[in-house]
């Protein structure tokens, strides 16, 4: 099992979701988040660097077993991408997942993703 997190532009949230779902990756937590990824111009003022302002962002949180990791970051790669691609187009972190249990069953494992 994996974790996948997907930082992802505001206006892209839609159209991600739809091409996930007919994907079938049907489960998903969405957040707004804030951050700023790398910066191209670093500011300064009086001699300090300058902490850049924070850019509103979407954060998807997927688990998914390892069968559907290929599918899923695909998919958001291709939906959330601007037309050839543009900066701060977002990012996808994948992280090992130990352990995952539905509440209502207690089934865990794969079959309570
Ligand atoms: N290394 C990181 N750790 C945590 N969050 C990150 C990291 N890189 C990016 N993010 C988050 O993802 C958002 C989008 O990042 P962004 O697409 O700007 O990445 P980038 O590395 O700057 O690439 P690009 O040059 O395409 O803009 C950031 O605003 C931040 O919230
Ligand atoms: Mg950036």
């Amino acid at each position: 099992m994996k974790l996948i997190t997907a930082i992802i532009p505001p206006d892209r949230l839609d159209h991600v979701r739809e091409a996930l779902i007919q994907a079938d990756i049907t489960r998903i937590t969405v957040s707004r988040v804030s951050g700023h990824g790398r910066q191209e111009d670093i500011e300064y003022y009086r001699g300090q660097k300058i902490a850049p302002n924070l850019i509103p962002k979407v954060r998807l949180d997927i688990a998914v077993n390892d069968q559907y990791v290929d599918t899923t970051i695909d998919t958001i790669i291709e939906a959330a991408r601007h037309a050839a691609g543009k900066i701060g187009d977002g990012k996808i972190f994948v992280t090992p997942l130990e352990q995952c249990i539905r509440i209502r069953t207690d089934e865990r494992g794969g079959s309570a993703i």
